[in-house]
């Protein structure tokens, strides 16, 4: 399919919104996926999404999705090669002469002292502004969708989530408004987002008492909030990798410390039209929060 659109990560929580939505505007989306046997939910999208296997160990399907393509949404996996990745990718478009790159990196990319997490989405940002492709980086907050995919069990299974961040208030986004600005940066003119740095937060920072009374209101069953202290946290991810561990634990202390206490008006900026609160957000996946 030439002419496309290329959507990298297409099966995971931002990419596949981001799948969604342009192919919600008639598009030709390749959708790169890491085996074709995961494209499976794409079906539904046909025939304006074309699934592209899209492995990145294998550096053959990387050049292979990118040929011929004019347009793409770069996502890195939370990994510990994701600067490597990033690299990959962006090289990958520079070689394919892709005309447009839409990065997605992290709010306070450019912080300091920052985040380890953020110094590596920096460090990507960094390699895209010197590769001569044009670009837009969208830094997003922390994703509403986390209490689906990290929180979703102990809140299904026993109506409470954990967390070692205190009363601190979080700018969460959801992940359907980031899609949004993607589809309408890779559909507008290159020229028009050409250089840009979108900072993406939801429209309110919100405490996570906030969130558990978003959560039961949607559910109609009372669902708490356990302020987990951090030593606790750390025996909780014992098993996890050191990158994983630190990385988690220095983005608690920052939403602890009220870090994450401002929002932007980007989204409705960008997309003229406000984003998602955590109460609709509640609402709408009110049916994978079941018990
Ligand atoms: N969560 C947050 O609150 C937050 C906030 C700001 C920024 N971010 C950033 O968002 C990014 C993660 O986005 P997400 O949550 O949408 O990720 P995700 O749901 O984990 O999806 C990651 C995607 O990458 C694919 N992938 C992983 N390794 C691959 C490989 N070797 N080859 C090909 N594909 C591979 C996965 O494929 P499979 O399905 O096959 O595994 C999946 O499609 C990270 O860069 C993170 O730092 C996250």
């Amino acid at each position: 399919m030439l002419n496309s659109i290329l959507v990298t990560g297409a099966t995971g929580t931002v990419s596949s919104e981001v799948v969604k939505a342009l192919a919600g505007r008639g598009l030709a989306v390749r959708a790169g996926v890491r085996s074709i046997d995961k494209a499976a939910p794409l079906q539904a999208f046909r025939p304006n999404v074309q699934p592209v296997e899209l492995d990145y160990t294998r550096p053959e399907t990387v050049h292979a999705a990118f040929a011929g393509v004019n347009r793409a949404f770069l996502l890195t996996p939370f990994t510990e090669d994701q600067v490597a990745i990033g690299k990959q990718l962006v090289a990958a478009a520079q070689q394919a002469g892709v005309q447009q790159v839409v990065l997605l990196s992290g709010a306070g990319a450019d912080a300091q002292p920052g985040t380890q997490i953020n110094h590596w989405h920096r460090e990507v940002e960094v390699h895209l502004e010197q590769s001569g492709l044009s670009y837009t980086v969208l830094r997003p907050s922390g994703f509403m969708q986390n209490f689906l995919t990290y929180n979703g069990v102990s809140i299904r299974q026993e109506n409470k989530f954990y967390l070692a961040i205190g009363d601190g208030k979080v700018n969460y986004i959801d992940v359907r408004d980031i899609a949004a600005v993607a589809a309408t940066v890779l559909t507008a003119p290159v020229a028009s987002h050409c250089g840009q740095i979108y900072t993406l937060t939801g429209p309110a920072a919100v405490s996570s008492e906030e969130v558990a009374a978003a959560l039961s209101e949607a559910t109609g069953r009372p669902i708490s909030y356990v302020a987990v202290p951090e030593e606790a946290a750390v025996e909780a991810m014992a098993q996890a990798p050191d990158w994983l561990r630190n990385g988690l634990l220095e983005l608690y202390r920052l939403y602890k410390a009220g870090g994450a206490n401002w929002v932007t008006s980007t989204v409705e900026d960008v997309t003229q039209r406000p984003p998602h609160s955590i109460e609709q957000f509640a609402r709408d996946y009110r049916s994978q929060f079941a018990s």
